[in-house]
This record gives structure tokens, C-alpha cells and sequence, in this order.
């Protein structure tokens, strides 16, 4: 049986990925704060997931928790890294923008590291994080969050470029979805949005291939390419 982590597996994306993975034969380790929300999913199938409580901002703590959780599940294939967040900030408020921050750039950070290491280690492997279209241009109603989406995408091409010297069948994979319905989301005038369920779908097949980059959904890779190709000039003035 294959050995799986979901970090941020309490609700939206990764909740229902969590479940796609079980029901292909995954055995899963569950992560998040509430536990209650863990625990809950267990109960739907409880040989096939493992629960570990943990705030993925808890930076110092994340090698020990990725570990122990490791151990229990008697192994590791693939980690995914679900844990986000995101909200609009006009004003700049520096707390909020610090909080996108501890969890985007610095819980990441310390998730993709051991990650990496891991799998280094153990000669295969792979690392999937959820990005999001968000991540390919800056955006002036939520400086971090777009910022911290950027950062995850060029940190995971790095990480990819390692990988691949290493010569090791190592896989790094960067979902970026645009919008998903689940409770990060809310918001006035979203368009293309996909259940978290089909969302899921499409991400377990991107893992399944062994994707480096996959738009969810599919369509979401034509504005990922209009963003892209936008001119400075224009993109200033927005
Ligand atoms: N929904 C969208 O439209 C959309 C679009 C593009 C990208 N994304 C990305 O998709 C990912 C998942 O978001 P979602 O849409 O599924 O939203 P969600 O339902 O709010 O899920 C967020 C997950 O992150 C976990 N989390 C938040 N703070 C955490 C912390 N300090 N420590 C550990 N876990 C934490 C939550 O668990 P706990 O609260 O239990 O800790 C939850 O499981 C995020 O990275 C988000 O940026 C979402």
C-alpha cells in the first residue's frame, strides 16, 4: 500500500484529496489544527488514515511532527502540501500581511525542505504543493498572498531543478488552481469555479502523472498565460 501525507487535509482541497487517495489505495496521514475536523474524516474509513495535529506555522516543530507521522504510516511515497492562506488586505495591514507569510513562505518553507531531504534520503519520492494562478503576477488587494504564491512556484521550480540532478526518480509537482470552491475563496465576482471535489480529481491525476505544473482547472492555464504575457505598462495601472 502506497503512504501518503496530506498537510491541511481538515477541509476544501485537501480534505477531498485526502479522500481520493484513500479510495485508491492509499494509506493517508491527516494533518491540520482542528482535529476535530481530522478525526471526523478518519471515522469514514479509519484503516486508511491517520491523523497528526499541528500548526504547519510551528516551524521548529515540523521535522519532529513530518517524522513522527512518517514512522506511523510505516513510510512515505508522497507528500502534499494543502496548508494555505490567503485574504484581501487594502490596507496593508502588516499583521495580516506577516500571518499570509508565516504559514506561505515559512511553513512552506520548512514542509518542502523535509520533504526534499526525505525523499533525497530514500533515493525516491514526491513532493506536490497547492500554489495558484495567484502566483504569476502581483496584485494590489493582497500583496502577500500573491507574493507568497510567487515565492511557493519559484521555490518548487528550484527544488525541481535539484531534483533532477540528483538523477533519483524524484517528482516535484505545482498545482495552481485558480478558483475553488471552498471556504478560501469567498469573495464578489469569481468566475470558473470548480467544486473541491472536481478540483481534486484533477489533482490526483496531475500527481498520478508525475506533472510538474498543472492548472486546475485545465481552462485556468489560459489566464495563467494571459496574466503571464500581460505588459507592465498596463498591469501597473490595474
Ligand atoms: N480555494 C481557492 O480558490 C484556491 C485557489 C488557489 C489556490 N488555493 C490554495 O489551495 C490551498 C488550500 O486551500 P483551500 O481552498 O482548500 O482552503 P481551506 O478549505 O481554507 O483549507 C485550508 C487548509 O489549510 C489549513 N491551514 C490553515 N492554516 C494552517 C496552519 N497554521 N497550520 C496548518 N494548517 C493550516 C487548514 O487547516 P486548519 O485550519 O485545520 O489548520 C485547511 O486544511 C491553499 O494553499 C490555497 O492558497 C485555493
Amino acid at each position: 500500500m502506497k503512504k501518503a501525507i496530506v498537510v491541511g487535509a481538515s477541509s476544501g482541497i485537501g480534505y477531498q484529496l485526502a479522500v481520493l487517495l484513500s479510495q485508491n489505495g492509499y494509506k493517508v496521514g491527516i494533518t491540520g489544527r482542528r482535529d476535530q475536523l481530522l478525526v471526523n474524516l478518519k471515522a469514514t474509513n479509519p484503516e486508511q488514515f491517520i491523523v497528526s495535529v499541528f500548526d504547519a506555522t510551528d516551524i521548529a516543530a515540523i521535522p519532529q511532527n513530518l517524522k513522527v507521522l512518517t514512522d506511523e504510516l510505516g513510510g512515505l511515497d508522497l507528500l502534499v502540501l494543502s496548508s494555505g492562506t490567503g485574504k484581501i488586505n487594502p490596507e496593508l495591514d502588516i499583521n495580516i500581511e506577516q500571518g499570509i507569510n508565516a504559514l506561505n513562505v515559512a511553513g512552506f518553507t520548512a514542509v518542502a525542505n523535509w520533504a526534499f531531504n526525505f525523499f533525497q534520503k530514500q533515493a525516491f519520492g514526491q513532493f506536490a504543493a497547492i500554489t495558484s494562478i495567484a502566483g504569476i503576477r502581483g496584485n494590489r488587494q493582497a500583496p502577500a498572498y500573491f507574493a507568497s504564491k510567487a515565492y511557493q512556484i519559484n521555490y518548487l521550480e528550484s527544488l525541481r531543478q535539484k531534483a533532477t540532478n540528483t538523477k533519483l526518480p524524484i517528482y516535484i509537482t505545482d498545482i495552481r488552481p485558480g478558483f475553488v470552491d471552498t471556504a478560501m475563496a469567498a469573495g464578489e465576482n469569481l468566475f470558473w469555479v470548480a467544486s473541491a471535489e472536481k478540483a481534486a480529481r484533477q489533482i490526483f491525476r496531475a500527481i498520478e502523472n508525475k506533472r510538474d505544473i498543472a492548472y486546475v482547472t485545465k481552462r485556468w492555464r489560459i489566464i495563467g498565460f494571459l496574466f503571464w504575457i500581460l505588459p507592465k505598462f498596463i498591469h501597473k495601472r490595474l
